[in-house]
């Protein structure tokens, strides 16, 4: 055995002793790397686990700091996931041991996870979770003081200027102006702004060593607070986010991740987010004065010129990237608008843009313009791509001709792929500049550009490059507040341009400018790019005219749409695509969050549909199996005709005579036995409801209402009160006290199964026992609630006679019986247009709603004419949009295409096809527990135990994800215990979709016994 090992050896064997008496721990002992303190890994032999600290003596001050801090946590934060200092048997969390000399010892909890720098998956999502738990830590530190953190270190950046003086310690000259430039800028902006900023004690060390990741690559647990030092809070940001973005393909966005989840559990000020960019790069910046100090100091040690190369490749990566942007991007991630100014010069722009001139053709007040699409996923891409300069400018002057059009326009926010060369591109690999930030106004060459307002000559620029610029000239214009804004125009004359001169004034209507020529403005076929800029980026007049799509909240906001400046007759700008990370974060942001988002684990972003599938952005068809609304089939094109032609015509609200109004509502009244005459036009399900209590009640004189257990029936307050779904559920507020629950007549798992033939009358007995409660206190109901399928509850078909036995109950007591026909009408249950046929009745009210209007906001009631009557008691009924010409032709489309393409015998077929074999399936897969429904309103139950019947939630969950992760259907679950297989597809669900559906049913269940 070598010296040294056996050192190790007596060493171990020394600790190894040293644990037994005084933690009266057996363990196996393991090395670990550390700066300054001897590190161990402690196995004990009962399977725990810690990390042993062994300080050399001095430095007594810093020891007693960490000791103080975990004692601190301990008490404020037991949650964090930090080490935890664990006692002795004499109740103490240190202890002395002679090892190389006297040192203090220290056991520690061991935290689980890998090193975030040699983590397995580590991503912008592990430095939002680092974010959030520095933030904990340091709202927790808040109020610790320690006189060991008031310490001038040389790692505290706050501190950064002390070490200017080993800049010139610096070998490279390139790297010496490197730090020089930052120092410089800490000296002279850094450090005053950060005057107003917080200070504390802060962990200050958040290192890629320092920090545990799990498997998942969220943070595990942050090691190490020996580097602990009251200073800017804002540091603790900057310094894990200098060691977090080594390697990343985006230094920037690393940064922001980091910062936005720090913002989500410990708000940063504005200017603290500011300064976070500047101060990532003065930590390298002291790291490589550190270094370079210590290598003079200590010449031999060539390990410290290694551990620069990150230092040194990750400062210059971020020395290119442009300031304003990567500041603007923190800002975004952290909440607060990228541009400040941005808002301002939008809101100008909107309240003064009828006072502005055109900025061509000014004679022409409302000029006809031909826009172009030069969009790289456009139809034409090809065709420009081809093009020279010539042969485009004689294409777009011949469109501009034969639509006898004043001028061309090429739009704002189009991704285009004609931005070629290098120029584009930017410092993240595979992210380019090709988002247009301006609008292209075409043409000839000579056209004079007009000022819209008044302004300063600010910046003039020859951008003499193939694909830029050319000439090119921003206008200053100054706001309310003192905010500065630009105009910019490319592509201008050189002969212009030469004429101007920075600082000059130019009146609002000034010809100051004219369109150049192919061979001056970059090779481009004669245009005005105009550009509004918020921001120029420190750039001037080298002004980029496109952006990254990827950071379009940004961009958007340095250069607004044009399009209030233009005032032109068509848009002149489109929407930007995102990626769905961004549109949920942006939902999340804008959008009340009680709106879920199907899939939350893995969204779709759907922009097509057509029958029974839905598109998503790559063009991948999703089998839709829960879209009742869209019952004709997405995008029905008899529909989508039928409101595409009376958009053009008129649309108004129904308070004049209208011949489709009045068609319609007979069409839809015909559907219906008598005395269920006559309409009333709502937009929505809610709506309906909402409409037949009023009309119960005004026709009963009663109040109360009775209704199903777990029924939903809308959205208004009103129907919140009549759907135990909700008021019953999370968040719910309880029974209302006008509000009777009938049991729900559940032959599955309720008081009475199939089989009894009896079932009916005995559910409808509860319906009969509320009537009897309200009698009891003198009341008596004014409508009764059901479905003829019950849908929440779980897909259920109702017993034999149940809602025949229920509506006399409730008529007997003066009420009146509503279907809600809201979910299963119009032909779905296949042998019946109304679920409530089913079970023989005919109610006093149906409301209607969802596949009425096959995706367009429209809802109906039909009632009696008695019914009717008693409401219209002198207040007017006035709903804006019900009824309106639109709605009436796209209601009367979806008749017309449910009598015309046999939909409503479709659903029959297709459904007992599904159900026979959903039946079949039963036989092989013991989890299906029940199959019912009728047409294409189905219910497939999944249960662990056909005897106790316990739900099997958490495996129709596997199986809503696997039949939409693998076979790319869409389904979603049902019922009270969230394990009923909801179906209810388009109608146009053929017969091959059907046996696609049991057959990825079939392997998908196969799977889950596996
Ligand atoms: C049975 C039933 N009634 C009424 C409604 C409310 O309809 P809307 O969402 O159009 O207001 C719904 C909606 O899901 C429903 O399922």
């Amino acid at each position: 055995m070598a010296d040294r090992d056996l050192r190790t050896e007596q060493e171990l064997a020394t600790i190894r002793a040293w644990l037994s008496e005084t933690y009266g721990i057996e363990a196996t002992l393991s090395p670990l790397p550390g700066e300054h303190d001897l590190n161990y890994r402690v196995s004990a032999s009962d399977g725990r686990e810690f990390l042993l600290k062994l300080h050399a003596d001095g430095g007594a001050d810093e020891l007693d700091m960490q000791v103080a801090v975990l004692e601190h946590l301990a008490a404020k934060a037991s949650d964090l996931p930090i080490s935890r200092a664990v006692r002795n048997r004499a109740g103490a969390v240190t202890g002395r041991i002679e090892l190389r000399g006297p040192r203090t010892a220290r056991l520690l909890s061991w935290l689980p996870g890998d090193i975030w720098a040699k983590a397995p998956l580590r991503d912008d999502a592990s430095a939002t979770s680092l974010g959030r738990l520095l933030a904990g830590l340091d709202r927790n530190l808040e109020d610790f003081v320690h006189s060991g953190a008031k310490r001038l270190y040389g790692w505290d950046i706050g501190r950064a200027d002390m070490h200017r003086k080993h800049i010139e310690l610096i070998g490279a000259a390139e790297k010496r102006a490197s730090v020089d430039a930052v120092l410089d800028r800490f000296t002279s902006v850094v450090l005053p702004r950060m005057a107003t900023c917080p200070m504390q004690v802060i962990h200050n060390d958040a290192n890629d060593y320092n920090v545990l990741l799990d498997e998942q690559g969220n943070v595990s647990g942050l090691l190490d607070f020996g580097d602990m030092v009251e200073t800017f809070r804002v540091i603790e940001v900057a310094v894990a986010s200098a060691y977090a973005l080594i390697g990343s393909r985006d230094p920037v966005a690393t940064i922001a991740a980091l910062a936005g989840g720090y913002q989500q559990v410990n708000r940063l000020s504005e200017t603290e987010i500011e300064l976070v960019f500047d101060l990532v790069m003065t930590r390298y910046a002291v790291s490589m004065c550190m270094a370079a100090k210590q290598i003079r100091d200590n010449p031999d040690n060539t390990y410290l010129l290694v551990s620069q190369d990150d230092v040194w490749r990750e400062l210059s990566r971020l020395q290119g990237e442009n300031r304003s942007i990567a500041i603007a991007r923190i800002r975004d991630a952290c909440g607060l608008a990228p541009i400040p100014q941005a808002s301002a010069v939008v809101r100008w722009l909107e309240k003064n843009a009828h006072d502005f001139a055109p900025i061509v053709r000014p004679e022409n007040a409302r000029p006809k313009v031909a826009v172009f699409d030069f969009s790289a996923a456009g139809s034409e891409a090809a065709q420009w791509a081809s093009l020279d300069a010539a042969e485009a400018e004689a294409r777009i002057m011949a469109q501009i001709g034969s639509e006898h059009a004043a001028f061309g326009i090429g739009l704002y926010g189009e991704d285009r792929g004609v931005y070629r060369g290098d120029t584009y591109e930017t410092s993240i690999e595979g992210a380019r500049r090709s988002v247009h930030l301006g609008v292209d106004i075409f043409a000839p060459a000579g056209e004079p550009v007009c000022a819209p307002f008044a302004g300063k000559v600010a910046f003039i620029h020859d951008d003499a490059v193939a694909y830029g610029f050319g000439p090119t000239v921003l206008l200053e214009h100054e706001i309310e507040g003192g905010v500065r804004f630009w105009t910019l125009y490319g592509h201008l004359s050189r002969q212009c341009v030469a004429r101007l001169s920075e600082g000059q004034l130019v009146e609002k209507g000034e010809a100051f400018a004219a369109f150049g020529t192919a061979g001056e403005n970059g090779n481009w076929a004669p245009h005005l790019h105009f550009q509004i800029v918020t921001d120029h980026l420190g750039l001037g007049g080298r002004m980029h005219g496109v952006g990254v799509g990827d950071q379009w909240q940004v961009w958007r906001e340095v250069s607004p749409d044009p399009s209030v400046v233009l005032g032109l007759s068509v848009p002149v700008s489109v929407i930007v695509p995102r990626d769905k990370a961004f549109l949920v974060r942006e939902r999340h942001r804008r959008i009340g969050r009680s709106l879920s988002i199907a899939y939350s684990a893995a969204p779709l972003k759907i922009v097509g549909g057509e029958g029974a599938h839905l598109i998503d952005e790559d063009g991948t068809r999703w089998l839709d199996m829960v879209n009742n609304v869209c019952h004709v089939g997405h995008c029905h094109p008899r529909v989508v005709k039928a409101a595409q032609a009376q958009m053009g015509k008129l649309n108004t609200n129904s308070r004049y005579l209208h011949d489709t109004l009045v068609e319609y509502s007979r069409r839809l009244a015909a559907q219906f036995p008598d005395p269920l005459n006559v309409c009333f036009f709502v937009n929505s399900g809610s709506e309906a409801n909402d409409l037949a209590i009023r009309l119960a009640r005004a026709y009963t004189g009663n109040r109360d209402i009775i209704t199903v257990d777990h029924a939903y029936h809308g959205h208004l307050s009103s129907l919140i009160d009549v759907s135990p779904y909700k008021f019953a559920g999370k968040g719910g507020e309880g029974q209302a006290a006008h509000v009777k629950v009938a049991e729900m007549p559940d032959l599955y798992r309720g008081r009475y199964r199939y089989g009894d033939a009896d079932a009916g009358r005995k559910y409808a007995g509860d319906v009969r026992n509320q009537v009897a409660a309200l009698a009891a206190d003198g009341r008596r109901p004014a409508l009764f609630f059901s479905e003829g399928i019950l849908g929440t509850g779980g897909q259920l078909s109702l017993p034999h006679g149940y809602l025949r036995e229920a509506y006399a109950h409730v008529r007997a007591a003066g009420g009146l019986c509503l279907a809600d026909e809201v979910q299963v009408g119009f032909g779905r249950v296949g042998s019946h247009m109304w679920a409530h046929e089913l079970q023989g009745v005919t109610p006093d009210i149906v409301t209607m709603g969802k596949p009425i209007g096959n995706g367009h906001p429209m809802a109906a009631v039909v009632t009696t004419e008695a019914i009717a009557a008693s409401f219209a008691n002198g207040m007017e009924y006035f709903n804006t949009f019900g009824g309106n010409p639109v709605s009436a032709e796209i209601g009367l489309a979806v008749l017309d295409v449910i009598r015309d393409e046999r939909l409503m015998h479709h659903c029959r077929v297709v459904g007992d096809r599904l159900m026979d074999g959903a039946r079949v399936l039963a036989n092989k897969h013991p989890i299906i527990g029940d199959v019912r429904g009728h047409g294409l309103f189905n219910g497939i139950e999944l249960v662990r135990d056909r005897e106790t019947l316990e739900p099997a939630a958490r495996e129709l969950d596997f199986v809503i994800a696997e039949m939409k992760r693998k076979h790319r259907i869409l389904l979603s679950s049902e019922g009270p215990h969230h394990n009923v297989l909801k179906v209810k597809p388009p109608a146009p669900f053929s017969v091959e979709d059907c046996d696609r559906f049991l057959n990825a049913l079939d392997e998908t269940l196969g799977r889950l016994s596996v």
